[in-house]
Formats: C-alpha cells, sequence, structure tokens
C-alpha cells in the first residue's frame, strides 16, 4: 500500500478489519451520537466493542455519555500510559471507550508520525475485540486522514444539506485517492423520512459515479427523532433512555450487516 504523501502516513499493518471508521467531512451531522448508538447496539447482539474517540482536541464521546474518564488519550500522548490503560469501559452501555480531552491542544496539534503511532496501536488493538469504532472529528484534514484506518468499514455521515454532500464528496474524494478499495459505506442521518433518505443518497452517489467512477452503498437511513437531542441534553444512550424510538429502530436495522459480516 502506498503512503499519503500529503500526511505522511506510513504502510501499517494489515489488522484492523473489524474497524469501522465513522466520518463526514461537514461536523454537526450526527457522527459522535450515532457512533454511541452503533456501538451500543453492537454491545448489546453480545459484541465486544471498543469506541476511539478521534476527534482528538475536542472530544464529545464522554459527554455525550455523562462519562468523567479517569483516563484518556492525553496520557498516552504524553507516554504516561498506553493505549490499552486508557480503556474506560462503561458498564451502562456495555461497550468500552478511549476517551479524548476536550480543548487539549497538544492532542488537536499532534504532528503526522504521532497520528500515525496512536492510529497503528489502537490497529494492534483491535485484535482484542469485535468491533473497534472511530468516531472521526468534522474536516478532512491530516489528522482525520491518518486517523482514517486503511482497512474495515468506513462510514461516511450525510445529511440533505448541500455543505454536508460537498464535504462527505471531498472524504471519500481523498480518501480513495489514497486506497482505491476502500470499504467506504454511506449513511443518511437526519432524514424526514426513509423516501427522502435515499433521494439524498444518490444525490451524493450520482456524483461519486460522475466524477470518481466509484458507487459507495448505502448502509442505511436514520430518521430525525426529537429524541436524539433529549438523549444528549440528559448525556443518556438513546438504547437507555428511549430503545424503541425511530432513530433507534434505524440504527439496529443498520447494524445487522455489520453483525452478519463478523
Ligand atoms: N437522527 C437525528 N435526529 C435528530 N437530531 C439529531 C439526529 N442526529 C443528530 N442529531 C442532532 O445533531 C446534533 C449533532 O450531533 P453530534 O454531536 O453527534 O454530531 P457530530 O457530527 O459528532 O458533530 P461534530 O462534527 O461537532 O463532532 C446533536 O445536537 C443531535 O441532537
Ligand atoms: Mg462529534
Amino acid at each position: 500500500m502506498a503512503s499519503n504523501p500529503a500526511t505522511n502516513v506510513a504502510q501499517i499493518p494489515a489488522t484492523g478489519r473489524n474497524v469501522i471508521t465513522i466520518a463526514s467531512g461537514k461536523g454537526g451531522v450526527g457522527k459522535t451520537w450515532f457512533a454511541i448508538t452503533l456501538a451500543h447496539t453492537l454491545a448489546r447482539a453480545g459484541r465486544k466493542v471498543l469506541l476511539f474517540d478521534g476527534d482528538l482536541g475536542l472530544a464529545n464521546v464522554d459527554i455525550q455519555l455523562g462519562l468523567l474518564p479517569e483516563r484518556d488519550l492525553g496520557s498516552v500522548i504524553t507516554g504516561k500510559r498506553t493505549l490499552e490503560q486508557c480503556v474506560t469501559p462503561v458498564e451502562e452501555t456495555g461497550f468500552s471507550v478511549l476517551a479524548g480531552r476536550s480543548g487539549s491542544g497538544s492532542l488537536a496539534l499532534l504532528p503526522p508520525q504521532r497520528l500515525t503511532a496512536l492510529r497503528d496501536q489502537l490497529l494492534e488493538m483491535s485484535g482484542s475485540y469485535d468491533h473497534v469504532l472511530v468516531d472521526l472529528g468534522a474536516g478532512v484534514d491530516r489528522t482525520v486522514q491518518a486517523l482514517t484506518p486503511s482497512m474495515g468499514v468506513a462510514l461516511v455521515v450525510v445529511t440533505d444539506e448541500p455543505t454536508s454532500l460537498t464535504d462527505a464528496y471531498a472524504f471519500i474524494k481523498l480518501t480513495i485517492a489514497d486506497r482505491p478499495k476502500a470499504d467506504i459505506r454511506i449513511v443518511v442521518n437526519l432524514a424526514d423520512s426513509t423516501a427522502h433518505g435515499r433521494k439524498t443518497y444518490e444525490t451524493l452517489t450520482k456524483a461519486c459515479r460522475s466524477f470518481l467512477k466509484f458507487e459507495p452503498p448505502l448502509a442505511g437511513i436514520i430518521r430525525r427523532d426529537s429524541k436524539v437531542p433529549d438523549c444528549i441534553r440528559h448525556q443518556t444512550a438513546m438504547l437507555t433512555r428511549h430503545p424503541n424510538c425511530d432513530a433507534a429502530v434505524d440504527i439496529e436495522k443498520l447494524a445487522r450487516p455489520l453483525l452478519e459480516s463478523r
């Protein structure tokens, strides 16, 4: 596999087939909430799941779950702890979290080699789990690219907003330039209806087909649901607070093929 000259990403070991990366390009489209709920769904199905907060400088996973982790990625970066030592098991949800540290400039501005080392440690750890989910930050910058593992599935979350579609397209373009065989799948979030979500998917794939000669499949459509902000406000996982709401049902459906492939 070639290295990415833009990010200076070195070759990585052939592990990490069970990694699910959650990206979007545009911020605020629901990546973190989706990553938490997908991790929870997989854990409820009996899988051993780790959720890595890859939004390094603006960590949100612990906030959305109302956690106060004693250890986070900050101490991995400073060399005080290993990645394994920073895993926080979340009893309520049945999955574990590797928390970032919000407002940590040192995490947000890590040099490429440190980012690559972090990603490689994560890939090594992936052997101890059934699924490792990586909640990426917004943007398509070098941090996001360097933390996008070359193996596994990349779920790109989009909404019907033109800025979301454009930024998702940019993420896909950059990813397949580096890894033409990347397993990229689309998640349409905040859909007013399933039919509307399908239209959003078709708009994005039309651009991918025309300009990239690449057609990412649809992983699933998640409906807009007022229970989502309610859970976030209460810092409680959706499957704990509203396990049968529309958005939870949509994520359970989306998770089925992921459960079958492993
Ligand atoms: N299906 C949905 N229905 C209703 N609201 C939603 C849905 N998905 C996400 N939201 C809302 O979108 C907002 C952003 O969610 P979240 O923080 O998970 O996004 P993000 O993509 O991780 O953002 P960032 O790029 O800043 O990390 C939240 O306030 C949440 O309530
Ligand atoms: Mg987020």
